[in-house]
């Protein structure tokens, strides 16, 4: 019970790596606040944990917009009055261009969701953290940051932000003993992949080491590391999640 009486959010927990994260941290103990815009699938999470015995709420929430983060904080304080753990996991995945066809509604959203949402929910749970003396914040990025990738100019630019954004949070936080960390997945098998059959499918496979994709909960195995005290000594790394992509 790595998370046992702690209190998580965990952000875009509706669906995929968010929603393999929620139901980790719930069987390690915590109480998770699922935040995402997706009501349906959001409660279906919920239902999911209470089934296996976990507590979990969720609140509807568009990282992007301050006012809805903030309620949705305050909700997670409901649950003890402290905030353990942000997992900043929400992200705008659509049609991807590149610099010549990337509309400006395109880096619009990819800036708001991925950066000014990651920035809306640490500085909402930062006070509770400040207070405690300890915290724990994990942003799942992406390796488009470290190596990226073709027609993807906005998104591939808004996750190499969150590069930035982790290290200079940790060095602002670690005199407070709250750690920000980051995790990069390769390629997760979530419904925004591609499937078996598709030949980007082979291509992500033959980009890794281990020669094949990853599932959300190997994500969630390492999120977990970078939530608990087993990383109390760790703060401002990124952690690939890949296969081994980034090593070759
Ligand atoms: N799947 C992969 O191969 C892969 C690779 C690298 C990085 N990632 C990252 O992992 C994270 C999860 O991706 P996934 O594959 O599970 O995708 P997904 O689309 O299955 O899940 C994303 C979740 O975020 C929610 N969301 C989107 N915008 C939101 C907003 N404004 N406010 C709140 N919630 C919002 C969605 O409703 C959804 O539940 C993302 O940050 C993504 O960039 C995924």
């Amino acid at each position: 019970m790595r998370l046992k009486n702690k209190v998580a959010i965990v952000t875009g927990a509706a669906h995929g790596i968010g929603r393999s994260i929620a139901e980790l941290f719930s069987g390690e103990g915590a109480a998770v606040l699922i935040a995402d815009l997706d009501p349906d699938a959001g409660q279906e999470v919920v239902a999911a944990i209470a089934a296996q015995g976990g507590v979990a709420e969720f609140r509807p929430c568009d990282v992007g917009s301050r006012d809805s983060v903030a309620e949705m904080v305050e909700a997670a304080a409901r649950f003890s009055g402290c905030i353990d753990v942000l997992c900043n996991n929400a992200a705008y995945i659509g049609e991807f261009h590149g610099v010549l066809d990337a509309a400006d509604e395109e880096w619009e959203r990819c800036l708001r969701v991925q950066v000014l949402g990651t920035n809306n929910c640490t500085r909402a749970v930062l006070p509770y953290m400040l207070e405690q003396g300890a915290g724990s914040i994990v942003n799942v990025v992406s390796i488009q940051a470290m190596v990226g990738c073709p027609t993807s100019v906005a998104y591939t630019a808004a996750k190499s932000a969150l590069l930035g954004f982790t290290l200079s949070a940790a060095y602002d936080y670690g005199p407070h003993n709250v750690r920000v960390n980051s995790l990069s997945p390769g390629p997760i098998q979530t419904r925004i992949s591609p499937k078996p059959g598709d030949p980007r499918y082979q291509w992500q496979c033959d980009q890794t080491l281990l020669g094949r994709t990853g599932q959300p909960r190997e994500v969630a195995l390492a999120a977990l590391f970078l939530a608990s005290d087993e990383s109390s000594y760790i703060t401002g790394v990124n952690l690939p999640v890949d296969g081994g992509w980034t090593a070759r």
